[in-house]
């Protein structure tokens, strides 16, 4: 399995931002915003394209289109704040919803949305969430879109445990991984170390 680590200055300082205890709820919000921009542009890259002419006001050139309609999911919640940032890169893209919330004992993943469509052959689909911990939220997330004919699925994370990319790779699904980075391990309670904390929460603050 394909693990990118999107290793760039102006990504590493948006992860320092979003490591950073004293950082705000907004400045959050917006660090993850610019980091996601980075992480979809990288994942991104083997989009398949077909060539298409197009009329400058002086000539006729070749030019491109993406050649299929990409799909990005995002896993609430957390993975809603990475959203905004793939449809700004893919602004035709189509969305589909999953919701998971991982049982704090447990560490499995509860589901209370899915909201996707019921066939994904042949479309390049990107699973949005920013944390990568156990994998199991995330697996649960590619056994669904695997059973829609998603094939080749990108997961796009900011923080990766490598307990998570491990258990990507023992799945043996078709997939990848593009993040910002694999930090050291999951502690006791499942969290990633150093990681950011409890990303959803950062985000719109516990409820
Ligand atoms: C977090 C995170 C992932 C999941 C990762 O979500 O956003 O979805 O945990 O953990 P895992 O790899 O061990 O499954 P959480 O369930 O806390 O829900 P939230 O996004 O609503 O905060
Ligand atoms: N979910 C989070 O939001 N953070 C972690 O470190 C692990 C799971």
């Amino acid at each position: 399995m394909q693990v990118q680590v999107v290793d760039h200055p102006l990504a590493a300082t948006a992860l320092t931002v979003l490591r950073d205890e004293r950082t705000a709820r907004a400045a959050f919000r917006a660090a993850l915003h610019d980091l996601s921009t980075m992480l979809v542009y990288e994942a991104t890259r083997e989009l398949p394209t077909m060539p298409v002419s197009v009329t400058t006001p002086l000539a006729t050139t070749a030019g491109v289109a993406l050649a299929a309609e990409p799909v990005v999911v995002p896993v609430l919640r957390a993975g809603l704040g990475m959203l905004p940032a793939a449809l700004t890169l893919m602004p035709d893209a189509r969305s589909a919803f999953i919701g998971l919330s991982r049982d704090e004992t447990t560490f499995e993943p509860r589901v209370y949305l899915e909201s996707v469509p019921a066939d994904l052959a042949g479309r390049p689909v990107f699973l949005l969430d920013p944390m990568l911990a156990t994998g199991g939220s995330a697996l649960h997330a590619l056994r669904l879109l695997n059973s829609r004919g998603a094939t080749g699925i990108v997961v796009v994370s900011v923080v990766a445990a490598p307990e998570g990319v491990a258990a990507l790779e023992g799945s043996g699904l078709d997939v990848s991984v593009v993040t910002a980075v694999v930090d050291e391990k999951l502690n006791d309670t499942a969290y990633i170390v150093p990681g950011l904390g409890d990303a959803g929460d950062r985000i719109y603050g516990a409820v």
